[in-house]
């Protein structure tokens, strides 16, 4: 399973870089508020050029003709970038349509088995179902997950799924064992999934111990 960072941050993908693992990114327009930035073009195109993968980025209209002319836009803004698009009838017909022309569509707001087999049906490069979200109203969020591999798998859809949602680092490791080709996890969860007690612990002592018989202070 791969790791995508799910945010707009540059410092945290940044850092995500550095660590080896991260290998695309997700952004949606909430992310990009929530950095108090305006310009989602000039964003877009700097993580494009710090992560070598896909960067996810989402249309922020509505209607089918202004999602296609805006995901026409977006697919322009480097070629690493994927357009989101909502899991909606129009968002379908504007996934076939970007689909056809060859450009990367990330079905997104995917809450169903019924809404992946659509997308896959209609060429999205990737599915992304919401965890946490459902999870949230009282189901089981990485049951969709489960549910959604097995259809992928049964047909050989090239369609890629992506776990996301994800709000904590149990959600990384039911996704990979679920399956899934993708989980996007906020910043803090994927410093959480490196994080143990016992291995800092275990860390400081074998760095004490060193240093006494090495007669370091
Ligand atoms: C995925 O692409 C979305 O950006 C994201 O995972 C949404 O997560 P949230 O439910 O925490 O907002």
């Amino acid at each position: 399973m791969r790791i995508f960072l799910d945010t707009a941050n540059i410092a945290q993908i940044r850092q995500g870089v550095k660590w080896g693992v991260v290998a695309g990114v997700t952004t949606n327009p909430t992310l990009v508020a929530s950095e108090g930035l305006k310009d989602y073009k000039s964003v877009v195109q700097e993580i494009c050029a710090i992560v070598d993968g896909p960067v996810s980025a989402e249309v922020t209209v509505e209607g089918v003709d202004a999602m296609l002319a805006q995901g026409r836009d977006i697919a322009k803004w480097h070629e690493n970038v994927v357009v989101k698009i909502p899991a909606t009838a129009e968002g379908l017909e504007v996934t076939a349509k970007l689909a056809a022309e060859g450009i990367k569509v990330n079905m997104t707001l995917c809450f169903s088995a019924n809404q992946a087999l659509l997308a896959a049906l209609a060429g999205a490069a990737f599915v992304s179902p919401f965890v946490g979200r459902l999870d949230d109203i009282g189901q089981d969020g990485m049951a969709l997950v489960k549910e959604i591999m097995d259809i992928y798998k049964e047909y050989d859809f090239d369609t890629e799924v992506i776990a996301a949602s994800i709000r904590h680092p149990m959600h990384c490791t039911a996704a990979a064992k679920a399956g899934s080709d993708i989980a996007t996890v906020p910043f803090k969860v994927l410093e959480q999934m490196m994080k143990h007690p016992l291995t800092d612990a275990g860390n400081a002592r074998f760095l004490a111990d060193w240093r006494r018989v090495s007669g370091q202070s």
